[in-house]
This record gives C-alpha cells, structure tokens and sequence, in this order.
C-alpha cells in the first residue's frame, strides 16, 4: 500500500504518519524530515536548503524528488510507503508518478486532512518533539504520559523546529495555497482523493484514515 497524506502545515500529517508506522509496520517518508536531518548533519544540500526552510518557502522539486527516490529504493517491495509533506507542486507529482512507477509500485490512496487554518497556528506554535527519537508532541492537545518524559524512549530532551513561529507558518500556509493545493484536482480527477475532518481529535482522525485503509 502507497499512501500520500495531503494538507497544509500543522494538519497532522506526521502525527498520523508515526500511527500508520506503529501500527501497520508502514514507512514513513516526510521530505521536512528528511531536510531537516541534512540541514542539521550540515551536508552541502542540507546547507543549502537552511535558509530556504527558516523563511518557510518550498525547496527546490529536483532535490526533494531526489531525496525520495533515494529512500523508496531502499525499502523492500513489502514495505508500504506513506509520503509525508510529498507532493508539493505538480512538478512533483508528476516526478512521484515516474518514481513509484520505476519501482512497480501504484498509488492506492491520497488522503487530504481538511483543517481550519485559524487553528494551525495554535497547533504548530504548541508543537514539540522528543530530541532523541523524535516522537511528536503538543503543549496542550499531545502531552507525554508523563510531564517532561518521553513516552517512547524515556528521554528528558525536547526541541522546538526553528520555522514553528506564527509568522513563518503564514508563508508556509501561503505556499500550502499557491502551490500544493492545486494538485488535490490531479488526484481527484483520478479517482484516488479521500477528505477526512483534520479538525477531528488525533483519534478520531486515525480512525477515519484507517476505515479508509481497510
Ligand atoms: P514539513 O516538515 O513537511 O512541514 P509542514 O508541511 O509545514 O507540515 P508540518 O510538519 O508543520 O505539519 P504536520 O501536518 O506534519 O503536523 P503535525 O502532525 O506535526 O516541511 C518543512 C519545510 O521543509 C517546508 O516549509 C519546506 O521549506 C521544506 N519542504 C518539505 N517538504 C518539501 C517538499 N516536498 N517540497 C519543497 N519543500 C519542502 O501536527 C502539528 C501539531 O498539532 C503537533 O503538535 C500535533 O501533536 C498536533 N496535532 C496533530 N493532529 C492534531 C489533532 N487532530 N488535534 C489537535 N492537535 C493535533
Ligand atoms: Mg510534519
């Protein structure tokens, strides 16, 4: 099974992407994931796309395309993938098309989170993770078991992403409208959109995705 989670920033992409990767022994490929591990191994790419990502506008197709590609094929054929924050503009759809077909792999679902954007800033500002297994959190809607304990690895550190600021989130909210929300279309002419309510608590969303997974 290949899934694409769709929606803009703080829609709870990644929060239900490390659910399916728990529960259904999926793999998640989030490319912000992805940027942010070479952007703090200081690589020449992750250099390079540091500036880009503090001011919220998208990298550039070739490099996230190619981060992608790299990671499917590293991936057994029974492994499913869940793309995370990928796609983003129809350049990288198309690439997505030519990719997953290179590997024989097909495209069973692309899920759009539907959210209202008023709630996205209190959502991604509250936002936290474990600093050492990069579990996700919220000040108020996701907080550890125990306070200041990670739930997965027992770890006291957290961090807060550098781009998580009210106004940096409104430059991400309007690339979300300029340039990925023009691409549900392309899915939906083809049969494979699903909306689901992202305003739903996290549990309730897992739900609906998983009726829609089966
Ligand atoms: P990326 O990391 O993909 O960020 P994003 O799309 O802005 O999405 P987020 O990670 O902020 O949100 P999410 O939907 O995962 O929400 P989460 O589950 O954490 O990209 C970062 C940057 O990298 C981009 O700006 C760009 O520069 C670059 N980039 C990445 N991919 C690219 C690409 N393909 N092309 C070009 N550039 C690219 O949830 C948020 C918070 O809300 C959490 O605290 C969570 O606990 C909470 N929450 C989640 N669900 C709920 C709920 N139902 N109710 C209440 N709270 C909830
Ligand atoms: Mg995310």
């Amino acid at each position: 099974m290949n899934i694409i989670l769709l929606g803009p920033p703080g829609a709870g992409k990644g929060t239900q992407a490390q659910r399916l990767v728990d529960g259904r022994g999926m793999v998640q490929l989030s490319t912000g994931d992805m940027l942010r591990a070479a952007r703090d191994a200081g690589t020449p790419m992750g250099l390079q796309v540091a500036e880009i990502m503090k001011s919220g506008a998208l990298v550039s197709d070739e490099i996230v395309s190619g981060l992608i590609d790299e990671k499917l094929g590293s991936m057994t054929e029974a492994q499913g993938a869940i793309f995370d924050g990928y796609p983003r503009t129809a350049e990288q759809a198309a690439s997505l098309d030519g990719i997953l077909a290179a590997r024989g792999r097909t495209l069973d679902h692309v899920i759009e989170l539907e959210v209202d954007e008023d709630a996205l800033v209190d959502r991604i500002t509250g936002r936290y993770t474990c600093a050492k297994c990069g579990t996700g959190y919220h000040d108020r809607y996701a907080k550890p078991k125990v306070e200041g304990v990670c739930d997965t690895c027992g770890s006291t550190e957290f961090k807060r992403r550098p781009d998580d600021n009210a106004e940096t989130v409104r430059t991400r909210m309007a690339e979300y409208r300029a340039k990925t929300a023009p691409i549900l279309p392309i899915y939906e002419a083809r049969g494979l959109l699903k909306r689901i309510d992202g305003m739903a608590d996290i549990d309730h969303v897992s739900a609906a995705i998983g009726a829609i997974l089966g």
